[in-house]
């Protein structure tokens, strides 16, 4: 199976953008234990081992806006935003309006960059934002979400654990480029 890389970037992010402050404080004592956390509304923040793997799939450059789908306690949203620095943009989006205020109290004012929105019923991601470089997903779809790989610019990757599986999708000028990472664990990605 194939497994991503490491590089110093994600590494340097971790450092950065501590897992901790996005976390309740019942939860912090916890925030070093490699397993994902509940963060309530039945919800978790994810494993920290997972996070790195797929910010590792996604390759996010600075100067990128990336869509972060899911965006829970904030955490996600938080490492993109150091990986693409002051001049990208990182739009979170979260079903679940109490997560959307307290991703926002988390990221405080570290990052102009970053923005979190709740999402619209019965809409997947941020279209109106579109075409974005990167798209993260961190719920389980049961298919490929074609409506978020259309929010990606031609040669743009968005990286979401499908069926079980770890998918990093290419957007190509023909179909989607797939490739696939081993299994993980997610909550659902909810369409309703
Ligand atoms: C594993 S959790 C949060 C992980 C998060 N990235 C973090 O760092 O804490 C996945 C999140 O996806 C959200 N979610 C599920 N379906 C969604 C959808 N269609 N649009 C936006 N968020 C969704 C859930 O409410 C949940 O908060």
């Amino acid at each position: 199976m194939r497994r991503p890389g490491r590089t110093q970037r994600v590494a340097e992010a971790f450092l950065a953008v501590a897992r901790r402050d996005f976390l309740p404080a019942r939860q912090q004592p916890y925030a070093d234990d490699d397993r994902p956390l509940e963060i309530g509304h039945h919800v978790t923040n994810s494993q920290p081992s997972t996070v790195r793997d797929m910010l590792e799939l996604l390759d996010a450059r600075p100067g990128h806006r990336v869509l972060d789908v899911g965006s829970g306690s904030g955490w996600t949203t938080g490492l993109l935003a150091h990986l693409v620095g002051p001049d990208g943009e990182v739009r979170g989006v979260e079903r679940i309006p109490a997560l959307v205020v307290a991703a926002r109290a988390s990221l405080g004012d570290r990052y102009p960059q970053a923005s979190v929105h709740e999402a619209r019923r019965g809409v997947l991601g941020i279209p109106e934002g579109a075409p974005y470089d990167r798209v993260l997903v961190s719920a389980a779809a049961t298919e490929l979400p074609t409506a978020l790989v259309d929010q990606l610019a031609v040669g743009g990757v968005l990286v979401a654990p499908v069926a079980g599986e770890m998918l990093r999708v290419t957007r190509t000028e023909d179909e989607p480029r797939i490739e696939r990472f081993g299994h993980y664990v997610f909550v659902p990605l909810i369409r309703d």
